[in-house]
């Protein structure tokens, strides 16, 4: 699939294993998306612009770098929070845009909650965070919100996708970018991505 990044990266399969795992409790379950989020960040940020800004070391001035682009985090509520630390941890000057979506139960189709993009875009850089990728809808919902608002480049970084979304996604925007820790067998019959890992959100919050 064009424009799907699926990491290869011993550590990231290693820590999703045990992710998946149903002895894995919140605690450690939240550790784990935290540190996913940053070794998954570090291959989605690997083609960010730099600006060349020399640098006085204690011995000489050498040729330095600093990210050219203002960079928005955009977590889906609820699970995308989970990603925000790992990537802050690395883009500590990052703006963080929440976006509040859910699925209705019945419909599987995202509804939008909260919203508060100021008229103007304040970044140039938007890196949509979400673990679970399932029908695609929240992800096509969330890149449309931030086209609307003029991000000239978009990202999305989930964990765990399955093929059906994926194709639901590169349909309505092939320009995007989605970086992976894997893609899964199929969807089942409520929307769930088997084998998956469950609830996301339930399983990093406590709420199952
Ligand atoms: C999950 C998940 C995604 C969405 C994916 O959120 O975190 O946001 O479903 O499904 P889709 O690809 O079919 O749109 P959920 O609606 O369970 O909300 P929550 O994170 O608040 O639990």
């Amino acid at each position: 699939m064009n424009n799907v990044f699926v990491s290869n990266h011993p550590l990231i399969k290693h820590k999703l294993t045990l992710l998946r795992s149903t002895k894995t409790e919140h605690k450690k379950f939240r550790e784990l998306i935290r540190e996913l989020a940053m070794l998954l960040g570090y291959e989605a940020t690997a083609n960010l612009d730099l600006d060349d800004v020399p640098v006085q070391t204690p011995l000489a001035i050498t040729p330095g770098y600093r990210l050219h682009e203002e960079i928005g985090l955009v977590p889906i509520l609820r699970a995308g929070l989970g990603m925000v630390e790992g990537f802050h941890e690395m883009i500590p000057g990052a703006q963080v845009w929440h976006l509040g979506l859910y699925r209705d139960e019945k419909t599987l189709r995202p509804v939008s909650y909260y919203n508060k993009l100021p008229v103007e875009p304040t970044v140039q850089v938007c890196l949509i965070l979400d673990p679970m990728l399932a029908t695609g809808g929240s992800a096509v919902a969330a890149i449309d919100v931030l086209k609307e608002w003029g991000v000239k480049r978009i990202k999305f970084v989930g964990l765990i996708a399955a093929p059906e979304g994926l194709e639901v996604v590169q349909a309505a925007h092939p320009d995007i970018p989605i970086h992976l820790a894997a893609i899964d067998e199929h969807l089942n019959e409520h929307g769930f991505i088997v084998p998956g890992l469950g609830d996301a959100g339930d399983r990093q919050f406590g709420t199952a």
